[in-house]
């Protein structure tokens, strides 16, 4: 068996499916470039026959990359599958994924169907992409909860059929890391032609255990693991990618991927800043506190030697202490090369020039600018084309007084302004610019996050808002926490469809 693992990323398909986390096809570009200089083998670029937007993001990061596989993902239907084909006419190396559901619940309450009629649909698709392109993979959806006995039918009929790839998806994230790997092995133990196809996992986190499913998984033969950047994904995530392979690098397991873990760093916060999406600070390898040693015991252990408490190199992931730090005295130099860093290339210089101005007008407010603060800044110019922008806001609040509003908005070239007291300085805000956009919405999520620490610190807000029965979510950030919240709510009413 080969010792080479594929990395499969699915972070704009599985995981840009997550509700707020939703890309133009501008943003995707990016990441998908940045993925390439990652290492990743295979890029999942998106469900071409689920919207227009991801038929045509799939087109564009076709043309945009070179070396990775792109793979288009479809149910086991003739029509998703000619449309993931054409969605993938600009691609280098093309790979259409296709798939059904496999297990009883699927089976029955789905499709309300039989095993072998799922069967037969598993290899008429699998023989109708296999006319268009040579590398086929299929996906048992909910194969975590589909009976072994038949799963290997399914494997080794879609084999037969044609595909290079099997997918095991353990789509409700339930199995146990010694049963995912049993399964696998199951597999490998007693498909007919199974050396002919690679074995991929592919695991939801909803109870915690992705990531040990996954190397289970691998650990028994599977040679393919979806995965996504920051374990971003439907409910609690898939797999994060940034784990397995730093768990392949740390332990010498003798399983190779061509992953550059350097870059991993720089793509987390990428991704964490274009989804509007943050990163828990505790979460392994990428999170603020992954490489913090706070207690005193842990600080003089690694002050005598750092591999008292530290199993992997903060280099080694991308973290270099000596760089993270800008302040108001930096140049367009460092800013520009702290962006590149970041995943952020920006050669036009007129445009680094815009980023600079900003990144000044922070850095007056803040002593320290983190990288978080650097890609805020960075993304602000994204909501320059928006309809609707905050002019000016005023608010004056204090213990055992109303808190009063004034706001001014420009909607389209032309100035509004108004006033409104308030329960508090953001509800003040708030009624203030519901008194200038008169529309029946009402704030579902509201969340605040300072960025890195100190009161100086930009603040973040994320924020989710139902209109006409639709949530559309938002997100500012600012050292105005009130400001923050007025121009995540804007960004909010920019995202409505009317
Ligand atoms: O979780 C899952 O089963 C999936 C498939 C569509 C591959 O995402
Ligand atoms: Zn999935």
């Amino acid at each position: 068996m080969s010792d080479r693992l594929f990395i499969f990323d699915t972070t704009l398909r599985d995981g840009e499916q997550v509700p707020g986390c939703q890309l133009n096809t501008v943003e995707k570009i990016e990441v998908a470039r940045q993925l390439e200089q990652l290492g990743v083998d295979i890029i999942e670029a998106g469900f071409p026959i689920s919207s227009p937007g991801d038929f045509n993001s799939v087109i564009e990061i076709s043309k945009a990359v070179t070396w990775p596989t792109i793979c288009a993902l479809t149910r086991a239907k003739e029509k998703d599958i000619d449309c993931a084909f054409e969605a993938l006419k600009y691609a280098k190396r093309k790979r259409i994924h296709t798939g059904i559901g496999t297990s009883d619940y699927h089976i029955k309450y789905k499709f309300n169907s039989n095993r072998e009629d799922i069967l037969e649909q598993a290899i008429a698709a699998t023989k109708y992409a296999k006319k268009y392109v040579e590398d086929v993979e299929f996906y048992a959806e909910d194969a975590g909860r589909t009976d072994n006995e038949y799963l290997a039918r399914v494997v080794e009929a879609v084999i037969k059929a044609g595909a290079t790839v099997v997918n095991i998806p353990d789509t409700t994230g339930y199995c146990l890391p010694h049963e995912y790997g049993a399964k696998i092995k199951y597999l490998m133990d007693h498909v007919d032609g199974i050396d002919r196809a690679i074995i991929s996992t592919h695991c939801h986190n909803d109870l915690g255990m992705a990531t040990a499913n996954t190397l289970s998984g691998v650990l028994n033969g599977a040679r393919q693991v979806e995965v996504t950047i920051n374990g971003i994904g439907e409910r609690a995530g898939n797999t994060s990618e940034e784990e397995i392979a730093m768990i392949l690098k740390c332990h010498k397991l003798g399983i190779e991927t061509n992953i550059n873990t350097r870059r991993i760093y720089g793509v987390s916060r990428l991704i964490s800043s274009l989804m509007n999406m943050p990163v828990q600070p505790n979460k392994a390898i990428v999170g603020r506190n992954a490489f913090a040693h706070s207690s005193g015991i842990h600080q003089d252990g690694v002050l005598k030697n750092v591999e008292t408490y530290e199993i992997m190199n903060p280099k080694d992931v991308g973290i270099d202490d000596n760089s993270i730090i800008l302040t108001a005295r930096s140049g367009r130099a460092a800013l520009k090369y702290r962006l590149s860093v970041l995943g952020v290339n920006v050669s036009d210089e007129k445009h680094l020039d815009e980023i600079y101005q900003k990144f000044l007008s922070v850095a007056d407010k803040k002593k320290e600018i983190t990288d978080d603060d650097i890609l805020v800044i960075a993304g602000a110019n994204r909501s320059d084309a928006h309809k609707i922008k905050l002019d000016f806001l005023q608010v004056t609040s204090g213990v055992g007084v109303q808190s009063v509003a004034s706001l001014g908005l420009s909607i389209a070239g032309e100035k509004f302004e108004a006033c409104a007291s308030g329960n508090g300085p953001v509800d003040a805000a708030v009624r203030a610019l519901k008194n200038i956009i008169k529309r029946e919405m009402t704030i579902k999520e509201f969340t605040i996050q300072a960025i890195s620490k100190g009161s100086d610190d930009m603040g973040k807000v994320h924020m989710q808002v139902e209109y006409k029965g639709h949530s559309y979510y938002g997100f500012g950030a600012n050292t105005d926490i009130v400001a923050a919240s007025v121009e995540a709510y804007i960004d909010c009413i920019n995202n409505f469809k009317d």
